[in-house]
């Protein structure tokens, strides 16, 4: 902890003076007579920390009970402690009973490494404050900003501390005009930047993401606050850090712009504070402790076509043909529970989908390199000629209440849920998933209805606090009964575990138990899109948003929701494109396929009663889906590439403009743009009947990627009008990114096999980077040990009049096996000059010229930038090159 004795005020006692000086500061009670209380508070009995300075541990007494939401819990333990060099913990707990917390063992969290004797340098300060009643605060060491502080305010009995059985309530207050807050989801909103004066329910839910401001179908108690500069100066703008609070009840958290402030039904205090201080770094040391993303397959990075309502296998093959014909790349074929008999997972309706037909399907998509990925419920069918349901009861693993299974009706009626807590759960779900890929060999899982969603609502026990606990979160809107809808709290899971305490973690768990099932049977990478989440489901598997409607709003509400989820650590994510229920309509569809086209996980879905939308349909919609699913594709290198640096630094595939320009923060209110990676920006149209998009541009050159001729040139980031007439998209790339692209197809297969194009956008004050990951996009881990795989880092800089280009290689070997070449480097943004009247080249390094090559300019589309093709270069990409690009100064001879 703090050790430093110089700086501390009267109010910010440093722990190991508490225990001589002690006194308060005010009497907060005076103030609140009035009002009803829900606690008094606790003060601090004792402080005591190890020699390391690493950890302290305090006593709490409470100092006078009330009866508001049950009893106070009479003493407390807190602990902080430094677990990294950028992570605070601070837990609090009772300190004579043990209390419901996520074992280790059901969600892994990185525990920190033993090292007693250094004291590592961590940026963040806690304070214990002996104050009646007691409160701490996080600062920053390096500029005194105040991270986390619960100082209660007296005239706010909500910012107490509170601890009692079913009610924790824990305030932290913020700069209001410094602070920009991102995260505490799943909710769809349409403002990125969380608003103030509101409430944000934490309780998983099958409520259909069409509904703005309700808890949906995952629980991220996550949050990410960007902070502008101080007055003072010492906090530069940007300066990000974040706040976790480890803790799987039901939660509302209350954000009310200067304050913060968390009622959860349960559980106890496990506050995770990362030190930032860049959103990427926050994302680093925050998927370090849950675990980093999953990698997902190449081929998922294609564009898939499902549906609730198609009617049998001539249907699908139908709509393969479609895009076929179209000439639309399509990826994989979905289908939703239409498959099933009678909406048992793992069988196929004899009729409609029967198994010979099925498997014909499968093969023919492989055949033709494409994917098939198929729907699963949790709910298992109460039928005794169904084996999936006798293999659970023989395996006992089904969620009890009252010592028997507990009865809940999803879409095949009675059904009963496995408890995914119970460790013979995974087991029995593996085997059923391997016995079903033997029949039918599909590529991947979607897991639906996992909140856990029940159509009944079963009456509460009598008198049980669990199925109606005393303080009632605003479930659905309407502090709706948490029972409604679901397996009720009272319920046991494997280990005398309640349904309370596990709710939140449901879908989670069964993803987790999918992954490894997968992994057993295929020994291949593992797809899987699951509705429901919770902290670390990244590490697990894709997320969608679930079900939104055909109307522009949500159309809008996709991005602030991919990219909340990136911030939790699932950045494999998207929203079904041209919408889930309700009747799209030609240009809504038309405006997202064009967005969807850059979600990290594009696939098109709709509902039952909702008219077609394959993207076939109109031609109007099927012509801009070429275009900008021919960029996509030509992009794949990059998403792929960032889903790399997703499993290894936590970075999000779609990331906020904040995350590469966190000093400009006109970028912390932006809703309607995003990057891939850090230097593509996507800036969509979102209305009806408009042909152009005010845009926000950070300061740089930005080129147009359908159009390398077409640039936008700000000095400081300002909005700028451009045109999107009804066919296109802007997409931008800045200046100083190298991306290495590939050539359009039908499928991710194909488009592999085409050659590279580096594009080099060449940066107007400093070096262009770029990096390129490459394996063969199935193999389980990403960039393991072992080797099968390259990762190419590209510089580009000038120097007297030249341009030098070059790579470097980590395990060149598996890209040389594959043959990839380069075979095209085209520069942007070279600025024209007086004099320049053409270029030559030389490659310095690698491999030699073959004395085909061809050089084209472009002087004419554009005043300031000069374009520079070099065709039929043959460079191997998985070998280093330097090249050189000169300027010429007389005309003539172009071509080497
Ligand atoms: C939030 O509520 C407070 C107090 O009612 C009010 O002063 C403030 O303007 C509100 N803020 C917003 C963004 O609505
Ligand atoms: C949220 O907190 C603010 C300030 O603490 C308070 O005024 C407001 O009533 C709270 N809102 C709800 C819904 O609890
Ligand atoms: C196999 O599937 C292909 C396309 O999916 C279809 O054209 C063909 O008729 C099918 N054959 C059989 C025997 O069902
Ligand atoms: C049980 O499953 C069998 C086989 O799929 C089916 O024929 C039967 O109708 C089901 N019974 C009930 C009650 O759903
Ligand atoms: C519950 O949520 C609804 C919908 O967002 C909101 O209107 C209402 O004020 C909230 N109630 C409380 C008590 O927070
Ligand atoms: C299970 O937990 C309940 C309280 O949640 C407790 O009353 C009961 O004794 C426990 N049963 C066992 C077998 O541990
Ligand atoms: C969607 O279109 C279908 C077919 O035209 C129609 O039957 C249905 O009522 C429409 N649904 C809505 C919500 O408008
Ligand atoms: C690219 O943009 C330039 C400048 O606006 C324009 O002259 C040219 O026709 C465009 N090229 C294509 C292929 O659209
Ligand atoms: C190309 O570079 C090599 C190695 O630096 C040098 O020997 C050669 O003269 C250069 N060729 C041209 C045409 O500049």
């Amino acid at each position: 902890m703090e050790r430093n004795r110089s700086n501390h005020t009267p109010k910010a006692i440093i722990h190991h003076l508490l225990l001589f000086f002690i006194f308060s500061i005010f009497s907060l009670l005076d103030c609140l007579v009035a009002q009803e209380l829900v606690g008094y508070g606790y003060k601090v009995k004792s402080v005591k920390s190890d020699s390391s300075g690493k950890t302290l541990t305090a006593n709490l007494d409470l100092i006078k009970s009330t009866s508001v939401y049950g009893p106070d819990i009479p003493n407390l333990k807190l602990y902080a402690s430094y677990e990294t060099k950028e992570r605070l913990r601070i837990r609090i707990t009772d300190s004579n009973h043990q209390r419901w917390e996520i074992p280790q063992n059901i969600l892994p969290r990185q525990t920190p490494q033993k090292s007693p004797h250094s004291v590592p340098i961590n940026d963040l300060v806690f304070t214990l404050h002996n104050t009646t009643p007691f409160g701490f605060t996080v600062t920053r060491r390096s500029s005194n900003d105040v991270v986390f502080d619960t100082t209660p305010n007296p005239s706010d009995p909500s910012s107490i501390f509170v601890f009692k059985d079913q009610y924790l309530q824990l305030s932290s207050c913020l700069p209001k005009s410094r602070s920009s807050l991102y995260g505490l989801g799943e909710h769809t909103k349409s403002s990125f930047k969380l608003q103030a004066n509101q409430t944000l329910t934490l309780w998983n839910a099958d409520i259909g993401s069409v509904n703005p401001d309700l808890n949906l179908y995952g629980s991220h108690p996550f949050y990410m606050d960007v902070r502008s500069a101080s007055n003072d100066g010492k906090v530069k703008a940007g300066t990000t850090h974040g706040v976790l609070l480890l803790n799987s009840n039901g939660m509302d958290v209350n954000y009310s712009g200067d304050r913060v402030t968390y009622k959860v039904i349960g559980g106890v205090v496990d506050l995770y504070i990362f030190s930032g201080p860049t959103p990427e770094l926050v994302m680093e040391q925050y998927t370090e402790l849950i675990g980093r993303p999953a990698p997902m397959p190449y081929w998922s990075f294609g564009f898939h076509q499902c549906r609730y309502g198609y009617k049998n296998v001539a249907d699908i093959e139908g709509v393969v043909a479609g895009y076929a014909k179209a000439r639309i790349p399509l990826e994989v074929m979905w289908t939703d529970i239409d498959y099933m008999d009678a909406y048992k997972d793992f069988t196929l309706d004899p009729i409609n989908f029967p198994l010979d037909k099925m498997q014909n399907f499968t093969n023919t998509l492989h055949r033709n390199g494409q994917k098939y990925v198929l729907i699963l419920d949790p709910g298992i069918s109460v039928n005794e000629s169904y084996g999936t349901y006798i293999r659970g009861k023989q395996a006992d693993i089904y969620i009890k209440r009252d010592g028997i299974p507990y009865l809940g009706n999803v879409w095949p009626g009675n059904v009963y849920f496995p408890d995914f807590v119970h460790p013979r759960s995974e087991q029995f779900w593996a085997n059923e998933i391997k016995i079903f890929q033997h029949l039918l060999p599909f590529d991947g899982l979607w897991l639906d209805m996992n909140e856990v969603s029940n159509f009944i609502t079963s009456p509460p026990t009598p008198h049980s606090t669990l199925d109606d606990p005393p303080y009632k979160i605003n479930d659905s809107g309407v502090q709706r009964p948490i029972i409604s809808k679901t397996v009720p709290a009272s319920a046991i899971h494997f280990g005398n575990i309640t349904e309370y305490n596990v709710h939140n973690l449901y879908g989670f768990l069964e993803s987790k138990a999918t992954r490894q099932g997968l992994i057993d049977v295929t020994g291949k990478r593992p797809f899987i899109l699951t509705r429901s989440t919770f902290v670390s489901s990244g590490k697990y598997t894709a997320h969608w948003t679930g079900d939104n409607a055909a109307q522009w709003s949500d159309l809008a509400y996709t991005i602030p929701g991919i990219l909340n989820f990136g911030l939790f650590g699932v950045p494999m994510v998207g929203a079904d494109i041209c919408g889930f229920s309700g009747n799209t309509t030609e240009e809504l569809c038309r405006r997202w396929i064009q967005l969807g086209a850059f979600y990290p996980f594009s696939r098109d879905h709709s509902d039952k009663n909702s008219i077609r939308q394959e993207l076939y349909l109109w031609d109007s919609v099927a012509a801009s889906a070429r275009k900008v699913l021919g960029l996509r594709y030509r992009l794949l290198p990059l998403f792929y590439t960032s889903m790399y640096q997703a499993h290894k630094n936590g970075t999000p595939i779609a990331r906020p403009l904040f995350f590469s320009f966190p000093e400009d923060i006109r970028t912390y209110e932006i809703n309607s743009q995003f990057l891939i990676g850090k230097g593509v920006m996507v800036s969509p149209v979102l209305k009806p009947g408009v042909n152009s998009v005010d845009a926000y541009f950070p300061a740089g050159n930005w080129f147009d990627l359908f159009n390398y001729s077409r640039s936008v040139s700000v000095d400081s980031g300002k909005y700028v009008t451009l045109d999107a007439p009804p066919d296109h998209i802007n997409v931008h790339v800045r200046e100083g990114n190298i991306l290495a692209m590939q050539g359009e197809a039908l499928t991710t297969e194909a488009a592999r096999k085409t050659a590279f194009e580096l594009l080099v956008v060449i940066s107007s004050g400093g070096k262009s980077t770029g990096e390129v990951f490459l394996d063969d996009g199935e193999e389980v881990e990403m960039g393991g040990e072992g080797g099968k795989w390259s990762l190419v880092k590209f510089y580009c800089g000038a120097e007297n009049g030249s341009v030098f280009l070059s790579s470097k290689v980590e395990n060149g070997g598996f890209a040389l096996s594959q043959k990839w070449i380069i075979d095209k480097v085209t520069f942007i943004g070279l600025q024209r000059v007086d004099g320049l009247e053409g270029f030559a080249f030389n490659i310095t390094k690698g491999a030699k010229s073959k004395g085909k090559s061809v050089i084209k300019t472009n002087f004419h589309s554009n005043k300031r930038f000069v374009l520079v093709e070099i065709d039929r270069v043959s460079l191997p990409i998985g070998k280093e090159f330097e090249l050189e690009l000169r300027l010429k100064q007389d005309t003539g001879e172009n071509t080497l």
